[in-house]
C-alpha cells in the first residue's frame, strides 16, 4: 500500500514552528506530507524547512508549477488535511468558501477527512464570528479541536494554544484510521472520567488505586478525534492532556463527583471510566500520625464515598443520557459485572478482569461490554483505543 497522502496546511500564528514537530511525526510514522504553508505563515517558519522536512515542494500560492494545476490535485489526492496552527483568518476563509491562496483551494477540493487545530488569542477565539467559523466547519463535516488553555504570545495566558503536537498527531493517526466514517459524535457532549482518586489520611499518606488512567485517555482521544466535544475529568493521572478535551482535574471521590455532575449536566453521554475509591478514612489528620514505639498503630475507621454512577444513572441530567461505568474484576468476572449492571442502573458496563498485561496501567485491554439489554459484546486483547472505539460505537447506537 502506498503512504497516506496528508496535506499540512500551515497558516500565519506564532504557532507555526510547532508544525514542525507534527510534521516530523506525520512523515516518521510512513505519511507523504505535502506541506501548503499561507502566505503569512513563511513569516514565522521559510519554505526552506518545510521543504526540507517534508521532502516535497512547497508553495503557497496557486501560480507555482501551473502545469501541474496544484490548486486541484493537491485535494483531490489528499487522505487527510490538517490545518494547524489555524488562525481566526484562515477558519473564516474556510468557513466562507474563499479560495484566494493554495491552501484554500486545496480545502475547497478535498474530499478526504479534513482537521482543524486552531491557535490564537482568547479573545480572537472567543469572538462570535470565530464561533460561528468554527460551528460552520464542524456542520460540514470537519474535525475543529478545541484549542488548549494556557500561555499564549507575550505574557498572556488563556484558551487559544495550540495543543501539543504530539496529541494533535494522535487525531491525525484516528481521524485517517477512521476513513470516510466521519467524524459521527459531532455535536454531541460527552464526559469522560479517568484515573483513580486519592483519599487523603493525612497529610503525606493516602487510601488510592492502581488505575493510570490510560483507559479514560483512550476514550477521552477518540471521542475527540470523532468530533465530539469532550470533558475529561482526570484523577491524579499523569498524563499528557488530549487535543482538543477539556481536562478538569481532581483528587477524592467527592471532588470527582462534584466535576462529574456539573458536566453532566449538559453532556450526551457519560463513561466513568474512573477507580472511585469506595470507601475513604473517617477523619483526616492534620498533622502526620506519627509511629509511637511502644503502642500499637490506631485501626482506621473508613466511611462510605458517594456512588457516582449510580447516583448519576438514577438521576439522568438529560432525557436519553446514556451512561457507562466500568468494573474491574477478578473473579466471576461476568456475573459480578452483570450484577453490577443492575445495581448501578447504567446502559453499558465494560467488564474487564484485573490480570497480568490487562487493565491497570497497561497499554492494552480486554473486556466485555454488557448492555442493560442484556446484550454482551467481547473486545478482544487488543489497544485501549480499540475498546474505546467499541464503547463509542455502542454508545452512538444508544444515542441515536
Ligand atoms: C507575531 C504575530 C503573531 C500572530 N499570531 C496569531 C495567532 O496565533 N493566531 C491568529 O489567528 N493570528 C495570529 N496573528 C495574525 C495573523 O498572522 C493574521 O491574521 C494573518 O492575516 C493570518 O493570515 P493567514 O490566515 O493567511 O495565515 C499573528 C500575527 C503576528 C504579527
Amino acid at each position: 500500500m502506498s503512504e497516506p497522502k496528508v496535506v499540512l496546511g500551515v497558516s500565519g500564528g506564532i504557532a507555526a514552528y510547532k508544525a514542525c514537530e507534527l510534521l516530523r511525526r506525520l512523515s516518521e510514522s510512513g505519511h507523504d506530507v505535502r506541506v501548503v504553508p499561507t502566505a503569512s505563515a513563511l513569516h514565522f517558519v521559510g519554505a526552506a524547512t518545510w521543504s526540507a522536512l517534508s521532502g516535497n515542494p512547497v508553495s503557497t500560492e496557486v501560480w507555482d508549477d501551473v502545469h501541474e494545476v496544484p490548486h486541484v490535485r493537491i485535494g483531490q489526492h489528499a487522505d487527510l488535511v490538517v490545518v494547524a496552527p489555524a488562525t481566526a483568518d484562515t477558519l473564516a476563509r474556510a468557513a466562507h468558501g474563499l479560495a484566494d491562496d493554495l491552501l484554500t483551494n486545496t480545502l475547497l477540493t478535498a474530499r478526504c477527512p479534513v482537521v482543524f487545530a486552531p491557535a490564537m488569542h482568547t479573545e480572537m477565539w472567543e469572538h462570535p464570528a470565530t464561533q460561528e467559523n468554527v460551528a460552520t466547519l464542524r456542520r460540514r463535516g470537519a474535525v475543529v479541536i478545541e484549542p488548549a488553555v494556557g500561555r499564549l504570545t507575550g505574557v498572556d495566558t488563556g484558551k487559544g494554544r495550540l495543543p501539543d503536537p504530539a496529541e494533535i498527531f494522535e487525531v491525525c493517526r484516528r481521524v485517517l484510521a477512521r476513513g470516510a466514517t466521519g467524524p459521527d459524535l459531532a455535536g454531541r457532549h460527552v464526559v469522560v472520567s479517568a484515573g483513580g482518586t486519592r483519599e487523603p489520611l493525612d497529610p503525606v499518606r493516602f487510601l488510592g488505586n492502581r488505575s493510570s488512567g490510560k483507559q479514560g485517555y483512550a476514550l477521552a482521544r477518540t471521542a475527540a478525534a470523532r468530533g465530539a466535544r469532550v470533558t475529561l475529568v482526570a484523577a491524579n493521572t499523569a498524563l499528557p492532556d488530549p487535543a482538543g478535551v477539556d481536562v478538569v482535574r481532581v483528587g477524592t471521590a467527592v471532588q470527582l463527583r462534584e466535576a462529574v455532575l456539573k458536566a453532566a449536566a449538559d453532556a450526551d453521554a457519560v463513561v466513568m471510566a474512573a477507580a472511585v475509591a469506595d470507601f475513604r478514612p473517617a477523619a483526616y489528620a492534620t498533622g502526620k500520625i506519627k509511629k509511637k514505639d511502644d503502642q500499637e498503630p490506631e485501626p482506621i475507621v473508613l466511611v462510605r464515598n458517594p456512588d457516582v454512577l449510580a447516583e448519576i444513572s438514577a438521576g439522568r441530567a438529560r432525557s436519553g443520557q446514556v451512561i457507562v461505568g466500568f468494573a474491574a474484576e477478578t473473579d466471576d468476572v461476568l456475573a459480578n459485572g452483570r450484577a453490577k449492571l443492575a445495581r448501578k442502573g447504567c446502559d453499558l458496563l465494560v467488564v474487564n478482569e484485573v490480570g497480568e498485561r490487562k487493565t491497570f496501567g497497561a497499554e492494552e485491554n480486554e473486556a466485555v461490554v454488557l448492555g442493560a439489554d442484556g446484550s454482551e459484546t467481547p473486545v478482544p486483547h487488543g489497544p485501549k483505543e480499540a475498546l474505546a472505539e467499541t464503547v463509542w460505537d455502542l454508545v452512538k447506537a444508544r444515542l441515536a
